[in-house]
């Protein structure tokens, strides 16, 4: 079984190629990171533009490189959100369609989902179930993962996700959107002990996460100081330490809550060799082993659309044998041909296009055909 899966949720627009026999065939990728730098951040309309303008060129090269004819293509899977909603239709509209033309099925794949089985596209990697700790740039949460679509959200941040606290204080650091990775670099400069900030939520019980507060002692610690290259790297190395740690902390307590012997780690925080080494340490200790994707992995890209797509293609033909199909598809789903999966009656207007600006994981209605 081959998928193609199309990612379009943010300002990367990814497209890959995955067999379920033979792995991960291609991926190409346009980040749009130099366009909207210039704004410091993500222009929504500018990124569904650029999408509209890369998708087809991106399509054609995945296709290529991974030597295969469009009738070799069992399923166009794309990401259905969480994102920007401009984004994600681009993605959509164009995908349903090239599902459409090709006479395959459309597979709408949850963006977190896609980021938590990332570590499957890696030569050894996890058996479910898994603990998951999920760090990008919209989110942060502890995931159970008992299998595919099988997801309880065991604790999230309150208020800002990690990679946004990254790059919130990146900028107060005079470093250029996206700030993570390059914060993470100026940090291994910085002096340890200069700036301890405040290790959120680690006092209390529980597996919630909070750093907004943490980014505002970033600030405090900047405020009536020059900034010269050493408080930014000491500052840059505190803040890393103290999300490491608080990150890590929590990891440690959803692991013995759980008991799960896998921990997998993924999103583009998830990138940072801090927070690995830690998490290394971390799962050492409690008998478990550590898993994440390769680098490129982490961030957003197509590969693990693909692979989710593929996985959830291939569930729901199990099922369809097994006379359990359509229990995957959410409302308003239509399939390759046209018509509404499952029966059920669409609940929300999208022209069918399945995509949702926010979408909780640990919904019934997840991924699916
Ligand atoms: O998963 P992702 O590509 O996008 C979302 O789905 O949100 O994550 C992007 C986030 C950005 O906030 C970026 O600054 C952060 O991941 N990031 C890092 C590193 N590489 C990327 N944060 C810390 N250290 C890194 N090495
Ligand atoms: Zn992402």
């Amino acid at each position: 079984m081959r998928v193609i899966g199309i990612e379009t949720s943010c300002d990367e627009t990814a497209v890959a190629v995955y067999d379920d026999v033979r792995g991960l065939l291609s991926h190409a990728l346009y980040s749009q990171i130099a366009m909207h730098q210039a704004y410091g951040g993500v222009v929504p309309e500018l990124a569904s533009r650029d999408h509209v303008r890369r998708l087809l060129p991106l399509v054609r090269e995945a296709l290529a490189k991974s030597g295969s004819a469009r009738d070799s293509i069992d399923g166009v899977a794309y990401t259905a959100g969480p994102g920007l909603i401009g984004a994600l239709l681009t993605g959509a509209g164009f995908a349903r369609s090239l599902a459409y033309a090709w006479g395959t099925p459309a597979i709408r794949v949850h963006h977190l989902e896609g980021h938590l089985l990332a570590p499957l596209l890696e030569d050894s990697p996890p058996s479910f179930p898994f603990l998951a700790l999920l760090v990008s740039g919209g989110h942060t949460q502890l995931i159970d993962v008992a299998g595919l679509g099988r997801y309880r959200i065991l604790g999230e941040t309150l208020d800002d996700a990690a990679g946004e606290a990254f790059d919130k204080t990146a900028k107060m650091l005079g470093l250029p959107y996206p700030g993570g990775a390059a914060l993470a670099h100026l940090a291994e400069n910085g002096r340890a002990g200069r700036f301890v900030f405040p290790r959120p939520m680690l006092d209390r019980p529980g597996l919630a996460f909070s750093f907004s507060g943490l980014k505002t002692a970033a600030l405090v610690a900047l405020r009536g100081r020059a900034l010269d290259d050493e408080l930014r790297a000491d500052v840059a190395r505190g803040f890393q330490e103290a999300v490491v740690d608080t990150l890590a902390e929590k990891s440690r307590r959803a692991l013995r809550a759980t008991g799960h012997r896998r921990l997998v780690v993924a999103g583009g925080v998830g990138a940072n060799r801090k927070l690995r080494q830690r998490l290394g340490v971390i799962a050492a200790e409690s008998g478990a082993e550590l898993y994440f994707p390769r680098t490129e992995f982490c961030t957003d890209n197509g590969a693990m659309i693909a692979l989710a797509g593929c996985l959830r293609l291939a569930a729901s033909r199990l099922g369809a044998t097994r006379g359990a199909g359509g229990t995957m598809a959410g409302p308003g789903v239509l399939d390759g041909a046209g018509a509404a999966s499952g029966g059920i009656a669409p609940v929300w207007s999208d022209f069918g296009l399945g995509a949702r600006a926010n979408w909780p994981l640990a919904n019934d209605e997840s991924s699916g055909v």
